[in-house]
């Protein structure tokens, strides 16, 4: 969905900028909040630039960097920890050739931790462009990646 679409989907109010920002990053195909979207969404909601720029840059929810086209997420809140998410975590590390916070040169993986997903019932979890891969396995992970591959 177009920026200006998304904007004026919300009544102007300060209160909105969060789901906004979401909601444009959402829309990004790399995942991110570039400049303009800010300086939109500043000028739409009669904030400031800079308090904009301010609240996109404290959340870690939110981008300023262009990420890759799959962006994988994965829990490590207690229960995930508890049932393997470090496992899942360097088996990911391990296939793609880089680390939490990375994009492979290829652009087609960005690799992040999470806090809870909210599907403790199938940790170990993590999420990917907004699907939830659950009850991961070392072996599990592999297919994932490679499937994610073939979709290019
Ligand atoms: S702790 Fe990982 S989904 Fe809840």
């Amino acid at each position: 969905m177009k920026r200006d679409k998304i904007l004026k989907q919300y009544e102007a109010s300060g209160d909105n900028l969060l789901a906004i920002l979401h909601d444009i990053q959402d829309a990004s195909a790399e995942h991110y909040l570039d400049d303009a979207s800010l300086r939109a969404a500043a000028d739409y909601l009669k904030l400031p630039y800079s308090f904009v720029y301010g609240v996109a840059s404290f959340y870690t929810m939110y981008s300023l960097e262009p990420r890759g086209k799959n962006l994988i997420r994965i829990c490590q809140s207690p229960p995930c920890h508890l049932l393997g998410a470090s496992t899942i975590s360097r088996e990911l590390m391990r296939l793609l050739g880089i680390g939490f916070g990375a994009t492979t040169p290829d652009k087609l993986f960005t690799l992040e931790m999470t806090s809870c997903l909210g599907v403790c019932g199938v940790a170990p979890a993590m999420m990917v462009n907004g699907r939830v891969y659950g009850n991961l396995t070392r072996e599990r992970i592999g297919g994932i990646i490679e499937d994610l591959r073939r979709v290019k």
